[in-house]
């Protein structure tokens, strides 16, 4: 049996790889930081709900505490994460960005991901196969960031895509220091969420595959990438 806790998944990319992993025969807990919307999108799926908010060590202690009482973790997605955008969907660029504005977005997305996989370390170190998932971004390439033409490069936001960099960083360094661990970053594809006010282009099915693939890794797949549906991306 695989037990698999997604992060954020009362909605949107999160709530649609529970519900796939859950028809492969995972044991999902639904992370969400409330609990009431937890409850309900674990209910509908036939998940486990846990109380997460990845910004507050309370809770993360909390939840690890619960998934260690039913029997410990084998899959840890990573999956909640906020862009900042602002009252009219719009994203601020270089002359308008703010520390406070990068300090919300580093917190959930980065400091959130360090805080989570750090507590739950102890019990994936347990599972025979243990796997983490990391949500990137394809903004997070440095590589498509500089290579002008393409909706990539177009993208005049700041803290989101330095933040899903950032989260490849970890993403290479956590799976360079555990080895018997499959570490991958992964990018969804621009997908139609509340995130960025719906106004992606793919739907939460197509989005979720690679997120699905890599969270069902086996012990001989990748580490320390950087995947979208089709394969490897530049960095
Ligand atoms: N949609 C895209 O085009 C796209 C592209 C590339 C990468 N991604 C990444 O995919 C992931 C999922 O995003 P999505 O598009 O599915 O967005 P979404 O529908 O807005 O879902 C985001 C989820 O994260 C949760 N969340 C936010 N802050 C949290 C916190 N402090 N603690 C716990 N949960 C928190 C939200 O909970 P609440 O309901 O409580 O707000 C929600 O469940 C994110 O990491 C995002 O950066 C998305």
């Amino acid at each position: 049996m695989t037990t698999t806790l997604i992060t954020g998944a009362n909605k949107g990319l999160g709530y649609e790889t529970a519900r796939r992993l859950i028809a492969a025969g995972h044991t999902v807990y639904i992370g969400s930081r409330d609990p009431e919307r937890g409850r309900r999108a674990a209910e509908q799926l036939g998940a486990r709900a846990v109380q997460l908010d990845v910004t507050d060590d309370t809770s993360v202690a909390a939840a690890v505490k619960t998934i260690e009482a039913d029997g410990g973790l084998d899959v840890l997605v990573n999956n909640a994460g906020v862009e900042g955008r602002g009252a009219n969907n719009d994203v601020a660029g270089a002359a308008d960005v703010t520390v406070d504005m990068m300090r919300q977005v580093f917190e959930t997305n980065v400091f959130g991901t360090v805080r989570v996989t750090h507590a739950f370390l102890p019990l994936l170190q347990r599972s025979a196969a243990p796997v983490v998932v990391n949500l990137s971004s394809g903004l997070a390439s440095l590589t498509r960031v500089t290579t002008a033409g393409t909706p990539t490069y177009a993208y005049p936001g700041v803290a989101y895509p330095a933040s899903k960099t950032a989260v490849n960083m970890i993403t290479v360094q956590y799976a360079k220091a555990f080895p018997n661990m499959r570490i991958n970053a992964v990018e969804p594809g621009y997908t139609k969420t509340d995130l960025n006010g719906n106004t992606g282009i793919q739907t939460v099915e197509q989005g979720a595959e690679i997120i699905v693939r890599m969270a069902q890794v086996g012990p001989d797949g990748p580490t320390g990438g950087y995947f979208d549906a089709e394969g490897a991306l530049p960095w």
